[in-house]
């Protein structure tokens, strides 16, 4: 393996600058050269590719999003993008790839493998902590951590006014950010897709804590959850209830900022241990961290099996 190319596709999530960064670094010190593909699959297909020095890569481990840039790309979806992208890799002498992205993009890498033969490592990014075989995905712990902050903010003025407010979190079709987040911000409720919504039982136990005193509540809800979106759930809880709340949606703010030492020290690691996957004839895998320890999964189990909630955490989030 002579040369190598990284990319970050779909999402950004904080610490994917800390990961492109160790993944270059970690390749040249191996004596490869690397490429940085511009855009993800966007810029494979155009054969957007730029050289990638030591250098390139300094002052980036503390600023979120990522200086490669990134999409969502419906031509990678189609098997003449994957040709296309297959073609750039091979004119430009690449013999290897590395991937940082959540499941979607891991799974257009694997249709590249298969289709044409790529040597390719994913390394999961994605703040909605949603790929199996790796305890926690880069960018996840930045992201709770922005939203509490967040939420603690909104608590104050809840405090103030003695109101309900619903406050919606990303997360896709997963809960983890709720769950986490909601039992951090010590929430009234967390509703989260993986388990049924009552929002009959919610109600009465606002209207519970009204009737003891307590003036303002705060409702965390993932924003896959089955009752809806937060304007629907503030809807269904006056209809039901004729409880008024406000509704806030933290959206892209989660997205951004400085990433936490945990989120830059497992990039830096999941880097790394990219680029030793790849020189030791690893492919079509994904690296994680599984108990603290660096792991290798073939890529499609990533998306195949289920990553579960921890019970203990939804135990807490029902009963704190
Ligand atoms: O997968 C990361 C994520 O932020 C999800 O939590 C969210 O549902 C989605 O991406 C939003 O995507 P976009 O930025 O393309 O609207």
């Amino acid at each position: 393996m002579d040369r190598i190319a990284i990319l970050t596709s779909g999402g950004d999530s904080p610490g994917m600058n800390a990961c492109i960064r160790a993944t270059a670094r970690h390749a040249l010190d191996r004596g490869l050269s690397v490429l940085g593909v511009i855009k993800g699959y966007e810029g494979l297909i155009d054969g957007v590719f730029i050289p990638m020095e030591s250098t390139d890569v300094s002052n980036i481990i503390q600023r979120g999003g990522t200086i490669l840039h990134t999409a969502r790309s419906p031509r990678f979806r189609e098997p003449d993008g994957r040709a296309a992208a297959a073609d750039s890799l091979r004119r430009n002498s690449v013999d290897g790839l590395v991937v940082i992205g959540g499941d979607g993009s891991f799974r257009g890498a694997h249709e590249l493998y298969i289709e044409h033969g790529i040597p390719l490592v994913g390394v999961p990014a994605t703040i909605d902590n949603d790929i199996w075989g790796t305890d926690l995905t880069i960018g996840y712990d930045t992201a709770v951590n922005t939203a509490l902050e967040a939420i603690d903010k909104v608590r104050d003025t809840a405090a103030a006014h003695d109101r309900l407010f619903i406050i919606e979190v990303m997360g896709r079709s997963a809960g983890f950010i709720a769950l986490e987040v909601g039992i951090g911000a010590g929430a009234e409720a967390v509703l989260i897709p993986e388990t049924p919504t009552d929002l009959n039982a919610i109600c009465d136990r606002i209207q519970g804590r009204i009737a003891r005193g307590r003036t303002s509540s705060i409702l965390v809800v993932a924003e896959g959850d089955e009752a809806g979106d937060a304007f629907r759930i503030a809807e269904k809880v006056k209809d039901m209830s004729g409880l008024k709340s406000r509704v806030t949606v933290l959206g892209h703010v989660q997205r951004g900022g400085s990433p936490t030492t945990r989120d830059r020290v497992l990039a830096s690691k999941l880097g790394w241990a990219s680029v030793d996957a790849l020189m030791e004839g690893a492919q079509d895998v994904m690296v994680g961290e599984v108990d603290n320890r660096v792991v290798r999964h073939p890529l499609p189990d990533t998306w195949m099996k289920r990553k579960l909630l921890d019970p203990l955490l939804v135990t807490l989030s029902e009963n704190l």
